[in-house]
């Protein structure tokens, strides 16, 4: 019996000195001591066999050899260990003095000019807030005071989506003016808001046409708002945004829900008012719509039209970007081409 555990010992020391890895170092471990079938532990196991004298003399050898191969798989797991973080430091290394790729992106034009203008209108104590793109047929029409089948609907064309759980169909937005009544029912009066934002339109593209775009709703809603709060707050943010005089008019406009309407044009900045594809040959382009809210969209919002009176805008972001930068065609600004992007 004896003898067998020397012999073991050995055996087991032989193997230890060619382990390389963990793994392997595991594997010898698990031969020897493994609970389950490790030569050790079977010799162990089987002292309780033997007489009392013989049981003391086998036991204590045993454990001691146990005990020095334990001790032996310890060092050899450490000396591994090292080793490995060792290769590890040799092989992941980096070179710091490598040139630095400078080549970083940047803000979009669209972007960059939204972020004004939410700076602008924070600064004149605006909210900014967000809405759905992907909206319902009466938060974009109905509660707007456009009601189905009215012709009101055709100066806004937009896609339609199938909604199988309702009759109701969803739109993608034609305007950010979605967010109006969503706006009023969430925060009732007093309220002022700006909310930037993608709107969709079914429209066949030329250079000042996309079937997407980008439009800065603003509204505010207080006792006694006029017409002339409407106007000073235009001329407050086009001076600051376009940093010149910009030569704006405004002409009656209709839509369904502000009223009275207009449209407030500006002055061509790509040719100066002679006429270039931007502005269609007239010198003037559309840049937003705007009005005294309708009574009845006050009421969809729950605001007492009695009581509360506010103007509301719809603002051409992407017109604006095109006039700020001088871009002669608003198809460059979702073309994704770098060659345009680089230039921001
Ligand atoms: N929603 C209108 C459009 O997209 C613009 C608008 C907004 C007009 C608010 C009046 C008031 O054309």
């Amino acid at each position: 019996m004896q003898e067998k555990l020397n012999k073991l010992k050995d055996q087991a020391i032989r193997e230890l000195s060619l382990v390389k890895n963990i793994k392997q170092l595991d594997d010898v471990a698990q031969k020897y001591f493994g609970r389950k079938g490790g030569d050790l532990n079977n010799i162990l196991k089987g002292l309780k066999d033997l007489d009392p004298e013989a049981r003391k003399e086998i036991g204590s050898l045993a454990n001691e050899i146990k005990e020095e191969l334990e001790a032996a798989v310890e060092a050899i797991r450490q000396t591994l260990n090292a080793k490995e973080v060792e290769s590890k430091l040799e092989s992941d290394w980096l070179d710091v003095t490598l040139p630095v790729d400078t080549n970083l992106g940047h803000l979009h034009p669209i972007s960059i000019v939204q972020y004004e203008l939410e700076d602008l209108f924070k600064g004149l104590g605006f909210k900014i807030l967000d809405g759905p793109e992907l909206e319902s047929d009466y938060y974009n029409f109905e509660a707007l005071n456009i009601p189905k089948h009215h012709p009101a609907r055709d100066m806004q064309d937009t896609f339609y989506v199938d909604n199988s759980k309702n009759t109701d169909k969803w739109v993608m937005r034609a305007h950010t003016s979605n967010v109006q009544v969503r706006a009023m029912k969430e925060f009732g009066p007093p309220l002022r808001a700006v909310v930037p934002g993608r709107v969709f339109r079914c429209e066949s593209t030329d250079a000042s046409h996309d079937t997407t775009f980008d439009q800065l709703e603003g509204f505010m809603i207080d006792e006694d708002i006029s017409i002339a709060n409407l106007i000073a707050v235009m001329k407050v943010m086009l001076s600051a945004i376009f940093k010149r005089d910009v030569k704006v008019r405004l002409r009656p406009g209709y839509f369904p829900f502000v009223e009275p309407g207009f449209e407030l044009d500006m002055q061509c900045l790509i040719c100066g008012g002679k006429g270039c594809s931007v502005c269609k040959q007239v010198g003037w382009l559309e840049i937003m719509g705007c009005g005294m809210i309708h009574p009845n969209v006050l009421k969809a919002g729950g605001i007492d039209p009695e009581k509360y009176s506010g103007f509301a805008f719809g603002l051409g972001l992407t017109r604006f970007v095109m006039m700020r930068y001088g871009i002669e065609d608003i198809r460059h600004l979702n073309s994704g081409d770098l060659r345009f992007l680089k230039q921001f």
